[in-house]
């Protein structure tokens, strides 16, 4: 069978990732979806930059708009980021009839009504995996593993710039601005770092959970928001003299009435698991009434970390395409001649 074409538009931190963990892990990929994936297109305004990361396999157009105009792409992968062109092609390709992926939180949680309406409406997938805590799949354990669960609360470190920023002033007592200059160069920061050091990607994030957990519509202007811009080297410090870690956390629960969404740093105990999780790394507390309080850890940004919940998003997607039903749910990919290799 042919394999399913994907065209990415905005190829870099993310885009390179997802297209360098495609090919490394092309054989495994393939097997568990049913069908290879193939990234036929890709586009970036500087497309010399585009060309250095594909080389000769796959088309680079600068214009975004040229993928989506293509009947041959199957699923369109928005990794522009921002509010204003992403909204544009996300609704273009949906129009199109193409699924999309997108690791862009700030479009979902400020305008995911329309996107999800548009997109139920025209009978197409719109997958956000990478779109809350990078690399952990937090979106299929909301809605697949816990889905038989009342969720009550679910709390978190899900900005991995900040928690950076944090870790590095408390360890290496590096200045505010070192520090973030730091995470941005490793690729950790959005565009625009206000939108991390504010708490705005956070809240972006715990909008999206918030909705998923309670099924509220997405509804990011209800968010109470408050980063760590008011926070000096003395804060972090006299905290941890009185036994505690300062962490941005992103809560959303349920209260007396309706449902509580809020940002903010907070004084975390040395000893809980929160205060533990240090650098870009994410973790998110779920509780919930049957299965109890579930914890989710790892890396929350960085090019292949989310490239790997982009990538999960893909073959979820070309599962739903396989003629062969038995395909459709994940499986164990259960591959007859590795056996012959096993010491008996
Ligand atoms: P980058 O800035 O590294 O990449 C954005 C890409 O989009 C660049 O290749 C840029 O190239 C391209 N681009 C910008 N404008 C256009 C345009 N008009 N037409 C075509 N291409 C365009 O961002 P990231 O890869 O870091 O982030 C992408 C998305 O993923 C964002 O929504 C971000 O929030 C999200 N995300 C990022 C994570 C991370 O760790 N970095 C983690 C989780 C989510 P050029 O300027 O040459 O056009
Ligand atoms: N800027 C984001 C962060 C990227 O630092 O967590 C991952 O969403």
């Amino acid at each position: 069978m042919k394999p399913i074409q994907v065209g990415l538009l905005g190829i870099g931190t993310v885009g390179s990732g997802v297209f360098e963990v495609l090919r490394r892990n092309q054989e495994e990929i393939t097997r568990r979806a049913g069908r290879g994936i193939e990234i036929a297109a890709v586009s970036r305004r500087d497309t010399a930059k585009a060309r250095a990361i594909v080389g000769d396999a796959a088309e680079v157009v600068a214009d975004a708009r040229q993928i989506i105009a293509n009947p041959d792409i199957d699923i369109v992968v928005e990794l522009i980021g921002g509010y204003g062109l992403a909204r544009e092609l996300v609704l273009e390709a949906i129009a199109a009839g193409k699924h999309v992926v997108t690791a862009n939180k700030a479009l979902l949680a400020v305008h995911g009504t329309e996107i999800f309406a548009a997109a139920h409406a025209r009978g197409v997938m719109v997958a956000f995996e990478a779109a809350v805590a990078g690399g952990i799949p937090i979106i299929k354990a909301l809605r697949e593993g816990l889905t038989a669960n009342r969720i009550q609360w679910i709390a978190g470190i899900i900005n991995g710039t900040t928690n950076f920023i944090l870790s590095e002033m408390r360890d290496k007592g590096l200045d505010f601005a070192v520090a973030l200059g730091e995470a941005q160069r490793l690729g950790y920061a959005e565009a625009d770092p206000t939108f991390d050091i504010e708490g705005v990607d956070a809240a972006h994030k715990v909008t999206l959970m918030s909705a998923i957990a309670f099924g509220i519509p997405v509804q990011f202007d209800k968010a109470y928001v408050e980063g760590i811009t008011k926070l000096s080297a003395a804060d972090i410090k006299y905290a941890e003299q009185l036994g505690y870690r300062i962490k941005l956390l992103g809560i959303t629960k349920r209260a007396e009435k309706g449902i509580e969404l809020r940002v903010h740093p907070a004084l975390v105990p040395s000893k809980r698991l929160l205060a533990n999780v240090e650098g870009a790394m994410n973790a998110v507390l779920v509780q919930a009434d049957a299965v109890g309080t579930t914890l989710y850890y790892g890396k929350g940004a960085g090019s292949e970390p989310t490239a790997s919940a982009v990538i999960a998003d893909l073959v979820d997607i070309t599962r739903l395409h396989t003629a062969n039903a038995a395909q459709r749910v994940p499986s164990l990919a259960f591959q007859p001649d590795a056996l012959s290799d096993l010491p008996v």
